[in-house]
């Protein structure tokens, strides 16, 4: 058997989920932005139960998680942060008006690997494939900031398994929070 443990991708969802900050969120802007945060973390849960087997496989729920994270990431991200909406009762940081390539670079990269993602359950009505599952020795996760960084070009998405995907979907939603989310609570 060579099924990767997901323990990572379920850290990974406990730690955005408890880090929820939106009880006095007044602002609508900053309320709507979290609750797609929200839903996205909601779909990453799912995903990742299937993968993990602890969901029953259903191949719509599934393609309908994976559409909720490629809908709400990309240009539609970048535009719930306009420039000055942040500070309490946002969690979101100054700096991303001071970096806004590298944000906008993440909400597409995450977009990018979400419509990948969704495209393979197309080929998978039954249940996970043995195709869809990360190979021995492949990375777990690698960060868009370090290749960036490091110049390494990246695989092309379309040809990557559906976990690879998935957890290179996570790695973008840590490294985003990362870099430009406050850390509370
Ligand atoms: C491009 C940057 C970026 C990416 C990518 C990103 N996030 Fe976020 N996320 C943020 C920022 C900034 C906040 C803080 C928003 C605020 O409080 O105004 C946030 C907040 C959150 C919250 C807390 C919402 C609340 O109720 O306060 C959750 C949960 C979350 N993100 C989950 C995810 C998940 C899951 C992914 C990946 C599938 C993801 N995020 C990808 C930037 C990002």
């Amino acid at each position: 058997m060579r099924r990767i443990p997901v323990t990572a991708a379920v850290l990974v969802i406990a730690a955005v989920v408890a880090g929820t900050a939106s009880e006095n969120a007044v602002d609508p802007v900053v309320a709507e932005r979290q609750a797609s945060m929200k839903k996205m973390a909601n779909a990453a849960k799912t995903i990742s139960g299937i993968f993990d087997g602890k969901l029953a496989y259903d191949a719509a729920a599934f393609k309908e998680a994976a559409e909720t994270i490629r809908r709400r990431s990309g240009s539609a991200m970048v535009t719930e942060f306009p420039r000055g909406s942040f500070g309490d009762p946002s969690a979101a940081k100054a700096e991303i008006d001071q970096s806004r390539a590298e944000f906008a670079a993440l909400a597409l990269h995450l977009e990018t690997l979400a419509t990948a993602l969704s495209a393979t359950i197309d080929d998978a009505p039954d249940g996970i494939t043995e195709s869809m599952r990360m190979k021995p020795g492949m990375a777990m996760g690698s960060s868009l900031l370090g290749k960036r960084v490091g110049g390494a070009a990246e695989a092309d998405p379309a040809k990557m398994p559906a976990e690879h995907l998935f957890h290179l979907m996570l790695q973008d939603c840590t490294d985003c929070h990362a870099k430009f989310r406050e850390k509370r609570r």
